[in-house]
């Protein structure tokens, strides 16, 4: 793959927070309109990438491509300009804020993955049009979740970085949200999913890469996973 195919390309990313790195030299290409599972157990450095990538980690060092221009050291409303949207692992919604301000709050003009409203993410996750009027504290855990990527895609990104977006949710609402991102890719969105569920991961990548202390160990299709206990044997089955 070349440079200029790749939505997102990570080159030598390293990472500190404070005197302590977090990333060793990271190396990943993920291609327009697919969806990348980044693959690790607790602390292997998945959300310091994201945090790289979206400009808010406290120092990084390497080169960040984001359609091949490189924003490393960027800050991070100008990398949010360029169309990338992070929903973070804290999901932090405004508590006191209603699902409809919330949302307000996310909106950002149009840039390449344009076309988000209010409408476009009730339709994406109808269970949050009920709610519409109820304040973010009052909601599920679940329904938090899909407040905080409802959020998000007002901005308008073509390329999302998603933080374990299923951790502790039931059944059910992991469906959905298996669902809805297979309903982003399906509209053209890349998507950079961080996840140590590996049968979640299963039903939504098209490939995978795995980190462990903050060095990436595979890069390949999912299906390379199966025989590699190595790399798959600590992670989460299911
Ligand atoms: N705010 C912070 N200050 C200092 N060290 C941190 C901070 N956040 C994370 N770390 C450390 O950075 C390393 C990578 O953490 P990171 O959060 O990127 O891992 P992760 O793969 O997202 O883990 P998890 O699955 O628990 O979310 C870990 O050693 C972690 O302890
Ligand atoms: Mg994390």
């Amino acid at each position: 793959m070349s440079e200029g195919d790749s939505a997102l390309r990570l080159e030598a990313l390293e990472a500190w927070y404070g005197l302590a790195r977090v990333l060793f030299g990271v190396d990943l290409a993920l291609a327009r309109g697919t969806v990348k599972v980044l693959l690790g157990r607790n602390g292997a450095g998945k959300t310091s990438t994201l945090k790289a990538v979206a400009g808010i980690m406290p120092r990084i060092a390497g080169r960040v491509l984001v359609d091949g221009r490189d924003v490393a050291g960027q800050a991070a409303h100008r990398i949010a300009r360029v169309g990338v949207g992070l929903v973070p692992e804290t999901r932090r919604i405004f508590r006191g804020l209603t699902v409809r301000e919330n949302l307000e709050v996310g909106r950002r003009a149009a840039s390449a993955g344009g076309g988000w409203d209010e409408a476009r993410v009730f339709a994406l996750f109808p269970a949050l049009e009920t709610l519409a009027s109820r304040r973010g504290g009052q909601l599920s855990g679940g329904e938090q979740q899909m407040l905080a990527i409802g959020r998000t895609l007002m901005g308008n990104p073509w390329l999302v970085l998603l933080d374990e977006p299923a951790e502790g949710l039931a059944p059910l609402v992991v469906n959905q949200m298996a669902e809805a991102i297979r309903a982003l890719k399906g509209a053209g969105t890349t998507v950079l999913l961080a996840e140590q569920n590996l049968a979640f991961a299963g039903r939504v990548a098209d490939g995978a890469a795995v980190i462990e202390r903050g060095r990436i160990v595979y890069d390949g299709p999912l299906a390379g996973l199966a025989g590699r206990a190595d790399l798959a044997g600590p992670l989460a089955p299911g």
